[in-house]
C-alpha cells in the first residue's frame, strides 16, 4: 500500500513537473494545448485536473485542483489520493459557472455546487464557503461528461462526485443517495488516470 501511494506520488510529480506553466501564474497544471474539444474561446485553453483525495478514517471525499492539496495530503498520509476525476477550467470559460465549494466543519465534509439555491442551502444547514474550486459546464456541450453526485446523508455526511456510473451506482449500493448530476467535465487524457 506504501509503496503504491509512492508511485502515486511520483507519478504526480512527475506530472506536474512535466507541465509548462505559461502564465506563471498561481494555477497549476495548467494545459496549454487547446483542442477543439474543450470549446476555448481563443484562450489557451486551461483545463486542470479536479483529483480526488479520500481521507478513509473520517469518510471525507475532498477534491481539488490544487496540487499542494495532494502533495501535502500524501505526506501527511490523512488523505489518501485517489486519482483524476475529470478536467475542468481554473477559471471562467463559456457555458461554465463556478464550482463552489464548501465545507461543513460539524461533520467535516465538503460540498460542491454549482447553484446559487444549494448554496444558500447549503449554508442554512451549517456549511460555510470554502473557495471556488474551478469552473465546469452545467450543460453537455464540447465533448464534456457527466459528473454525478452522491451523497451520504448522517452524522458523518460525505459526498461523492464521479464520471464512473459505476463508481456512482457502488456508492448508492453503500447506502449514499443519487443527488443527480453536478455538472459536466473533460475526460482526462489516457494516461492521466492514476488509480
Ligand atoms: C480570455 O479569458 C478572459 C477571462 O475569462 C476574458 O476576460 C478574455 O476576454 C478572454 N479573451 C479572449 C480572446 O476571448
Ligand atoms: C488547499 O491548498 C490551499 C492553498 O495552498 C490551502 O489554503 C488549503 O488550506 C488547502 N486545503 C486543504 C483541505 O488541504
Amino acid at each position: 500500500m506504501k509503496a503504491a501511494l509512492w508511485t502515486v506520488f511520483a507519478a504526480i510529480i512527475s506530472f506536474v513537473h512535466g507541465v509548462p506553466h505559461p502564465r506563471g501564474s498561481t494555477v497549476v497544471n495548467v494545459r496549454s494545448q487547446a483542442s477543439p474539444e474543450t470549446c476555448g474561446n481563443g484562450n489557451t485553453t486551461d483545463l486542470v485536473a479536479l483529483y480526488e483525495t479520500y481521507d478513509a478514517a473520517n469518510t471525507i471525499h475532498f477534491y481539488t485542483i490544487i496540487d499542494s492539496n495532494v502533495t501535502v495530503a500524501l505526506q501527511e498520509g490523512q488523505y489518501a489520493f485517489n486519482g483524476v476525476v475529470g478536467l475542468i477550467f481554473p477559471i471562467l470559460e463559456p457555458s461554465t459557472l463556478p464550482f463552489l465549494c464548501l465545507s461543513n466543519p460539524k461533520t467535516s465534509s465538503y460540498f460542491y455546487t454549482t447553484s446559487e439555491t444549494e448554496r444558500a442551502n447549503a449554508l442554512a444547514a451549517g456549511y460555510t464557503d470554502y473557495t471556488t474550486m474551478g469552473y465546469i459546464y452545467t450543460t453537455q456541450v464540447c465533448g464534456s461528461v457527466p459528473l454525478y453526485r452522491v451523497h451520504f446523508i448522517g452524522a458523518n455526511a460525505d459526498y461523492i462526485y464521479t464520471t464512473s456510473i459505476v463508481d456512482r451506482d457502488n456508492a448508492i449500493v453503500q447506502g449514499f443517495t443519487d443527488e443527480g448530476i453536478a455538472g459536466y467535465v473533460m475526460e482526462p487524457a489516457s494516461g492521466m488516470i492514476i488509480n
